[in-house]
């Protein structure tokens, strides 16, 4: 059996999502006290994510949106093959795995859209502030709540998704998290 060692999370990938990691756990321990470490925080996480969606599109095959976005049945089939334990292994993310990313992207954007409605309204600061003579009312009205509802979806996505990490990692009997840390995955 071939066991050598297959390049699978390219470097950008691999500074994105450990950047993420930092960032949006910085932005969540920050929110009550340290507005200006949050908006930071915020920021980086909308440039992180802004180039995640460019590099879904033209970076290298694992990291493409094509390479891991599938249809919701393939999803429900993945995740019933994951519950009776006979789940095919992928070198890149798994059906699962791949829309919870999309998940993550699209409450991630939700959260810091949100995040800058909310700043322009509760502390008149930040790039919508003059916008807001333009916009319709409502978009602004209960943004700063509408912004902790996002924050707590994501926080929830992440439980589930660390669930899923560990759970993929005990079906195929390897490190995911090592993978994602070196890049490197088994072949076989
Ligand atoms: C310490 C906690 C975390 C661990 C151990 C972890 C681990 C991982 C692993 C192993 C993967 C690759 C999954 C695969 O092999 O298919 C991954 C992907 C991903 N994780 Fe996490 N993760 C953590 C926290 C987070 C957080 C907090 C976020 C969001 C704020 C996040 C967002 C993502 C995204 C978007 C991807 C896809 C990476 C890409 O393709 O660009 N993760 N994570």
């Amino acid at each position: 059996m071939n066991t050598s060692k297959i390049k699978i999370w390219d470097l950008p990938v691999r500074i994105f999502h450990w950047l993420l990691v930092a960032c949006f756990a910085t932005a969540y321990l920050t929110e009550d006290d340290f507005m200006t470490i949050h908006t930071y925080a915020g920021y980086t996480i909308m440039g992180l994510l802004s180039f995640r969606i460019i590099w879904g599109i033209i970076g290298p095959q694992h990291a493409r949106f094509s390479d891991f976005v599938q249809t919701p049945s393939s999803v429900l089939a993945y995740l019933k093959d994951i519950f009776y334990n006979r789940a095919k292994r992928y070198l890149g993310h798994n059906p699962a795995g791949g829309a919870m990313v999309i998940a993550l992207i699209a409450s991630l954007l939700l959260t810091t859209i949100t995040g800058l409605a909310a700043y322009a309204t509760e502390e008149a600061a930040g790039p919508l502030v003059s916008l807001m003579d333009m916009t319709p009312n409502f978009i602004y009205d209960g943004a700063e709540d509408v912004h902790e509802f996002f924050a707590n979806l994501t926080l929830a996505l992440i439980f589930f998704h660390i669930v899923g990490v560990v759970i993929a990692s005990l079906s195929h009997k390897e490190n995911l998290v090592k993978a994602m840390v070196t890049g490197y995955k088994q072949s076989e």
